[in-house]
């Protein structure tokens, strides 16, 4: 993206995430985020794979591979803007030997920036599976407009859609869950199942809100 297009972005989009940056990288995660990182950013040809899963602020890409590994004909798109999530998932794809990437993950592709630049690129592109795990809940009322699923980032994942696709969101956050089922009533979207087994991502495992189990909805137009 251009200069004066990112500025626009930026004004046009709320942050929605938290840092970019963590800790200094290792000098194997480092190299990794030079080389690998380059050759499996999304490019238009992955989209005439028959079926393509994106996923939404995917931390360390724990289920970013389970999700790669159990729909092996798929291309798997993770996008994520924190630099050191990014680094722990190209670590864990490929071989400490010599930096390969490792065969059941070689349909992954890393979008390492905020996923609205990526629909803003792809704008024609439909999915498969959009899936939303533990977004930051900003549960400060002064934070509440850095939450991601508003209406309008609903209809724009709406419009991504293909035909019998479906959204998969989960939180552990109940009063952001019922936020974004508020939300929906400004939407087309229509909530189709709460019913998901509990997927244990390192956000969840944690457990930061504190409540006792997350909650699930599964979206489609
Ligand atoms: C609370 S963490 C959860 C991470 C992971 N899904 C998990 O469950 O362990 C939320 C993640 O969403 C990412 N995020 C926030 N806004 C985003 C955006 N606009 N595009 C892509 N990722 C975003 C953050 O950087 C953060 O890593």
């Amino acid at each position: 993206m251009e200069k004066q297009e990112l500025k626009d972005f930026n004004q046009n989009n709320i942050r929605t995430f938290g840092r970019r940056h963590g800790k200094k990288l290792s000098i194997r995660k480092q190299w990794l985020m030079e080389n690998l990182l380059p050759q499996i950013m999304p490019k238009m040809a992955d989209f005439s794979t028959k079926s393509v899963i994106l996923e939404i602020g995917f931390g360390n890409g724990e289920h970013l591979r389970d999700l790669a590994i159990n729909n092996s004909e798929s291309i798997v798109i993770g996008a994520e803007p924190f630099a050191n999530g990014v680094a722990a998932l190209l670590s864990a794809i490929t071989n400490e030997s010599d930096n390969t990437l490792i065969d059941e993950y070689k349909n992954i592709r890393v979008h390492p920036d905020d996923v609205r630049l990526l629909l803003q690129d792809f704008e024609n592109i439909k999915f498969d599976e959009i899936w939303v795990l533990h977004p930051d809940p900003w549960p400060k009322a002064k934070h509440e407009k850095r939450r991601l699923l508003n209406h309008d980032f609903l209809n724009l994942l709406s419009k991504h859609l293909k035909t019998g696709g479906k959204i998969i969101i989960g939180t552990d956050h109940w009063e952001y869950y019922d936020w974004i089922v508020n939300e929906l009533k400004q939407t087309r979207l229509i909530i189709k199942s709460t019913n998901l087994d509990i997927i244990k991502t390192r956000y969840q495992i944690k457990n930061k809100a504190q409540t006792s189990t997350p909650k699930y909805m599964i979206l489609s137009n």
